[in-house]
């Protein structure tokens, strides 16, 4: 993957990606010369066209016009923009659902829901797969030879509004895919516990999708309900790329993910998919951490992308239009976001949109150019941050440097959050976001990996949350420990196999032997209660009775239902150590823990710089780059040796004093 990046790379003249979403349909062709020459003024290299332009390629069903797109390919190449092309699959026209309305989204409670708003047709519909496949087909042989296209956009943000249809065709879909899973009922029984309330299948045409019930609805069934969805969007990502890669062999192909935003598409599986991985991140306005959760999606991207760098393929340069209040950015938040996602791994730096839309439902959604034009601080900030990117050309392909991996599992996720668990307070992000933030103020930069990745390289892998886990996943886990390595499991870990079966014999089942302990009984919390811990700091939701079989209690339970029983421990296991948090620590307290792992393991941050300020080094063959980023409101000192190579800094003492709320980056002088 790192290669396609590479060449995406050598094809953009040595330089960073630069752009957005371009949506010229929305516009008339006077505005497409000013678009290309303001394009060229921002340092715009890349831009991704086409991705709703699906009702003007075909405004009727079967006759393809490709004018506008071949006049605005044209007029980009003429100006040296490359492109990023979709194959407008994301949002079919009118003329679709009034042929099709089988081909509506049906929600579990049965409700049919129309057109008028995008991603409208239902993942499993054979009529959507087979019109999508149609102009798919048109657009790779019209454009697979043309000078501007870089890269193929397959769809757009695969099942953000439309991953899960009840309707009859996706029943006949789930049942399909069940029976490629399980080949017979008996196993598909046993898989789904059907013994419990008289569930038992007789029949594969009784077995349906987790459609509205009067009472809880079969676990098994609901997590191969989410399992199915992902895989029926991602069938239809395959059949595209099918056709791209027939008809257009030399270019890559990539989609745009969502990370952590988006919870039923299991990321790593598209990512095995792509010649690139591409994501999208937006900050959630109300949260005043939002920085610290682009970081976890940056390296949750570098993850997916095996390590290797990635493209950031949507963010925004100031407020979206969909949350409930849509805080416009600061004065530099923008570039440090977007030099974030840089240091991070980022070889790519796009937004939604190019330029603002007047009409439609995403006209108060910030852009490149907004609807002031030019005279606007954001058209400013855009421009300023394109001529920064050309100086942090030798940026791009360098490695980040990460000691530790965080294993994040989408299925891992789906299970723990089903219906009927022991407190609904366990939520999947809440853990891997507390978790990540302790790391992230301490300074250390980790990969989000999935547990089956290699971890033999990493000095200490952290467990947040692993309910769900596969035996060959748990045993890499145990192995890895085994060999001398370093690892901190969350609670409520290792619980359940792949079915959601509860690993008998003791929890925390398939880590039992890992950790060294028992837990006699899960002591879930009330809404907001706290129990001390007898070092004096707390913890919420969750703690447990713990028989020690090895390990030891570092810390233990002050109050609560395990008071005076083990709360933190350490087990010596193998070469290794693997620690176990019983509970949800308060922040600072995590940030101890994690901290002493880190100790114990060998990993040091970057570089030792003041709390809320962010330092992630990248690598390349020549030289490495130091990105300090202050997300602080004072003035910080920070050690660095090497060149500053932009943003402000003041010389300092065997450092530099950076600005708040600035970013720069130095190019490190070799040995220091
Ligand atoms: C997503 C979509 C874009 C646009 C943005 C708005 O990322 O891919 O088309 O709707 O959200 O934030």
């Amino acid at each position: 993957m790192s290669d396609v990046m590479a060449r995406l790379t050598a094809r953009l003249g040595g330089m960073i990606a630069y752009g957005g979403d371009y949506n010229p349909e929305q516009w008339p062709r006077e505005v497409w010369k000013e678009d290309a020459r303001l394009m060229r003024e921002a340092g715009v290299n890349l831009v991704t066209v086409g991705v709703f332009s699906w009702a003007w390629i075909e405004p009727r069903p079967g006759r393809y016009e490709f004018g506008f797109l071949d006049e605005v390919l044209g007029l980009l190449h003429e100006h040296g923009i490359a492109v990023d092309l979709a194959t407008a699959t994301a949002s079919p026209p009118p003329w679709f659902l009034a042929r099709h309305p089988e081909a509506m989204p049906v929600t579990a409670e049965g409700v049919r829901l129309w057109h008028g708003s995008r991603q409208g047709f239902c993942p499993s519909s054979p009529a959507y797969a087979e019109a999508a496949g149609r102009l798919v087909e048109q657009l790779a042989a019209r454009y697979a030879g043309h000078p501007a296209l870089a890269l193929w956009h397959v769809h757009n943000e695969w099942g953000n509004h439309n991953a899960h249809c009840f309707c009859d065709a996706s029943a006949a879909a789930f049942r399909d895919w069940l029976r490629e899973r399980y080949g017979d009922l008996d196993a598909l029984n046993d898989a789904w516990g059907t013994a419990f309330w008289s569930q038992r299948y007789g029949d594969w045409a009784e077995v349906m999708p987790p459609r509205a019930t009067p009472a809880f609805r079969n676990p098994g069934q609901q997590l191969d309900y989410w399992r199915f969805s992902s895989d029926a969007l991602l069938a239809l990502h395959r059949a595209e790329a099918a056709v791209l890669r027939r008809l257009s062999p030399d270019v890559p192909i990539t989609t745009n993910l969502m990370g952590t935003l988006e919870k039923k598409v299991d990321g790593f599986a598209f990512a095995r998919e792509c010649d690139l991985v591409a994501v999208d991140h937006y900050l959630t306005a109300a949260d005043p951490q939002a920085h610290i959760d682009l970081s976890l999606n940056a390296d949750l991207a570098r993850g997916m992308a095996g390590g290797g760098p990635w493209l950031l393929m949507e963010h925004s340069t100031s407020a979206v239009n969909w949350q409930p209040r849509n805080i416009a950015k600061a004065p530099g938040e923008m570039r440090r976001n977007s030099l974030a996602h840089l240091a991070r791994g980022a070889d790519g730096i796009m937004y939604f949109q190019w330029r603002q839309s007047r009409a439609g439902a995403e006209k108060w959604h910030s852009a490149m150019l907004p609807h002031g034009g030019t005279a606007t601080t954001t058209w400013r900030a855009v421009r300023d941050l394109g001529a920064e990117l050309r100086t942090l050309r030798p940026v791009a392909g360098g490695a980040v440097e990460a000691e530790v991996a965080m294993l994040f599992d989408w299925h891992a996720w789906w299970a723990l959050e089903l219906e009927a668990r022991p407190s609904v307070d366990v939520r999947y992000l809440d853990l891997i976001r507390h978790w990540y933030a302790a790391l992230w103020r301490g300074g250390v930069t980790c990969d989000v990996v999935h547990p089956g990745t290699d971890l033999s390289r990493y000095r200490l892998v952290l467990v947040p949350s692993q309910y769900l886990v596969t035996d060959a996943d748990a045993a890499s886990l145990c192995r890895y420990v085994e060999d001398g390595g370093h690892a901190v499991v969350g609670f409520f870990s290792g619980v359940a196999d792949e079915r959601d079966h509860v690993r008998l014999g003791g929890h925390p089942g398939a880590y039992r032997g890992l950790l060294g302990l028992l837990v006699d009984e899960f002591l879930p919390l009330r809404e907001k209660e706290t129990v001390a811990l007898d070092d004096g700091t707390t913890g919420t939701v969750w703690s447990e009775r713990i028989v020690l079989e090895g390990a030891q209690a570092v810390r233990t339970f002050a109050s609560g239902p395990a008071a005076g029983g083990p709360a933190l421990t350490r087990h010596a296991h193998g070469r290794g150590t693997a620690w176990y948090v019983a509970t949800r620590p308060e922040a600072d307290a995590l940030e101890r823990i994690l901290m002493d792992a880190c100790g114990e393991a060998g990993v040091t941050p970057a570089v030792s710089a003041p709390g809320g300020v962010e330092a992630v080094r990248r690598a390349g063959a020549d030289s490495a780059h130091l990105f300090v980023m202050n997300h602080t409101d004072e003035t910080v000192f920070v050690p660095v040796r090497g060149t500053v190579v932009t943003g402000a800094a003041r010389p300092a003492d065997g450092g530099v004093e950076v600005a708040p709320g600035e970013v720069v980056v130095v190019r490190e002088t070799a040995g220091a």
